[in-house]
């Protein structure tokens, strides 16, 4: 998506989220009682998306069928151990088949390269839940959460906001976000967003020949101009020099179960403390975001659970950024 394109889904979330919550939460507005115009939209109102997960989810997952409910639709969960799919089918026909039957497809698989197939021989829209290489979706949820808490990196110069000040979405002044960890789908998303919104990007991973970043992502970060703000070196100290925000996410990424015991000794010195953060030079302030699902290993309870942590507001953004997309993208058809 283009930076016009996030902005406009940014700020969809953030009006999807204010008409939804009467609805939701009744008990917080007693006294006012959302009027038919403040309705989410019914756009998907007959249609079913088809929810292709070949790997496990709580947030994706939830947050699309919970969604499109709201919209007026249906999702379908189809798990690898439900349809023919990889087994007795080919991922060309049973897009084929499913676009004659669902509007919209929302697929979380292995490799990148099955996405790619997907949206190859799709008739319907396809959008990635995660794939090897990214997960475009929680980066929606992670800036949506940054807007959302712009008065914790204050000062906010009016002129340095990228969000158009007429939205719902409090505009957000350029940050220094820090990231410390394993070069995994949701940092590659950090890295072709956020510099192309004025952030600066500071990342560490361990050895050089091991956690680096896969060569068709880091051509594309090129590809945008995204690598003027990236600095990428194996400190973690040096990496949260200057941090407002610091994120990080697992060691252990879906499917790479085998190679725990390696990777809980190579990242030794990555997990994000109070110690680490002091020691680096972060803003004192410095808040932090992890997609979830969480270890210990990565990212200490002191901070997890303390008042740094913005991870639940990131995590049930997931689901107002989400519905954002389904409507634009599946409902509406005009992103
Ligand atoms: N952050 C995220 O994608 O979580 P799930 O794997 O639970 O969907
Ligand atoms: N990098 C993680 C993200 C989970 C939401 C994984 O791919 O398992």
């Amino acid at each position: 998506l283009s930076v016009a394109q996030i902005t406009r889904v940014l700020a969809h979330s953030a009006h999807l989220k204010r008409v939804s919550y009467p609805l939701l939460r009744p008990t917080s507005t007693p006294n006012s009682p959302p009027s038919p115009s403040s309705l989410p939209p019914q756009t998907l109102s007959h249609k079913t998306i088809a929810l292709l997960f070949s790997k496990r989810s709580t947030r994706t997952r939830v947050s699309a069928e919970t969604s499109a409910a709201l919209l007026g639709g249906n999702a379908m969960f189809l798990g690898k151990e439900d349809i023919q799919l990889g087994v007795n089918e080919s991922a060309r026909d049973t897009v084929q088949v499913l676009g004659g039957m669902c509007q919209g497809i929302f697929a979380r698989v292995g490799e990148h390269s099955e996405i790619e197939e997907l949206v190859k021989y799709s008739p319907i829209p396809v959008i990635n839940a995660l794939s090897s290489y990214w997960h475009p979706t929680q980066i929606l949820a992670d800036m949506l959460t940054l807007h959302e808490h712009s008065n914790l990196f204050a000062p906010t110069p009016p002129s340095s906001s990228s969000s158009n000040s007429e939205s719902e979405l409090p505009p957000l002044r350029p940050l220094t976000i820090a990231y410390v960890g394993d070069s995994t789908n949701v940092l590659h998303d950090m890295l072709v967003t956020y510099p192309r919104f004025g952030h600066s990007v500071r990342v560490a991973t361990p050895r050089a020949d091991a956690y680096q970043c896969p060569a068709p992502v880091w051509d594309r970060v090129q590809e945008l101009g995204c690598d003027k703000k990236i600095w990428w070196g194996p400190d973690p100290r040096e990496a949260v020099h200057g941090a407002d925000v610091v994120v990080t996410d697992t060691w252990i990424s879906m499917g790479q179960e085998a190679e725990k015991a390696q990777r809980l000794k190579d990242f030794q010195g990555y997990q994000v403390t109070e110690a680490l953060c002091k020691e680096g030079g972060a803003n004192p302030d410095w808040k932090f975001l992890h997609c979830l699902p969480r270890k210990q290993d990565e990212v200490d309870d002191e901070v997890f659970y303390g008042p740094r942590s913005l991870a639940f507001p990131e995590a049930e953004n997931r689901k107002w950024t989400i519905m954002a997309l389904f409507d634009l993208m599946f409902g509406q058809w005009k992103i």
